[in-house]
């Protein structure tokens, strides 16, 4: 079932999305060559309970971990380990909180020290897929422009669109209706209502796009293994101009953190 939510809801949708973006922030000032990606997981937990919430991952559907670190051909789903980043690496960090009844869950591919040109592109490209994606998320569109938008631009740049996994209504429940794929035709699908609180994250390969899930179940990799970069923000829908419930600004504004 599909639905939008008050103004009241939102607000507690937008508490979430603070604290999510925060939280990659803080993530983001501990990503650096030598540090485990299980040292990731302890800085986002520490920091999300710190602020009286809690890591909605954990527990999800049996997630052993409070968040998501995937490395280079790992495009989600990865496990904190004892994997210890090193220089060129790149690492999706995907973590949720659940805050007054209400879900946030956003990620951001950070590069660990120089990365190569062509990752440098991934990454950049990615994001923009993203922000192409959240300028279709207006009253009176429908979800298959969101997916298109974002298809469009990474196959024009060679890269490709994971089909397997979607975006997703967020609210109560971390995944609610609609599905929000990024592959898409424009025109088609769901039309979007003013209050519709969506979850829009591109997953987009450097190489092929296919994708299997390794034998703990969880992380999907690439199948040619080249790297594949994820990055996702909360918007609310609204006539004119989608609206941000997070934000990579205090990523993006702090220049301590390699982005
Ligand atoms: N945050 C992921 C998403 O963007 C879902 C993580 S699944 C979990 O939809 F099990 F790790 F929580
Ligand atoms: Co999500």
């Amino acid at each position: 079932m599909v639905r939008t939510r008050t103004e009241e809801e939102i607000e507690l949708l937008r508490l979430n999305g603070d604290l999510v973006s925060r939280t990659l922030a803080e993530v983001g000032r501990h990503v650096a060559p030598g540090v485990t990606t299980k040292e990731l997981d302890r800085v986002a937990a520490d920091y999300i309970r710190a602020n009286g919430a809690v890591p909605n991952f954990l527990g999800y559907d049996g997630y052993p971990h409070s968040i998501c670190t995937s490395v280079n051909d790992v495009v989600v789903h990865g496990f904190p380990s004892d994997y210890a980043l090193k220089e060129g690496d790149i690492v999706s960090v995907d973590l949720g909180t659940l805050l007054k009844g209400y879900n946030g869950d956003s990620a951001y591919t950070f590069p660990v020290g120089e990365v190569d040109s062509e990752t440098r592109r991934l990454l950049d490209v990615t994001k923009e897929c993203l922000y192409r994606g959240i300028s279709m998320a207006v009253v009176g569109n429908r979800v298959g422009d969101i997916g298109h938008a974002v298809q469009e631009l990474a196959e024009a740049n060679g890269f490709g669109v994971v089909r397997e996994l979607e975006g997703h209504g967020i609210g109560r429940d971390m995944h609610e209706d609609p599905g929000v794929p990024n592959y898409g035709k424009a025109g088609h699908g769901l039309k979007l209502k003013a209050g519709l609180c969506i979850c829009i994250e591109p997953m987009i390969t450097a190489g092929s796009r296919g994708v299997y899930v390794a034998r703990n179940g969880w992380a999907v990799h690439t199948s040619d293994h080249r790297k594949a970069a994820h990055y996702e923000l909360t918007v609310v829908v609204r006539q004119g101009k989608a609206e941000q419930l997070s934000t990579f600004d205090y990523i993006e504004k702090d220049n301590s953190i390699n982005k």
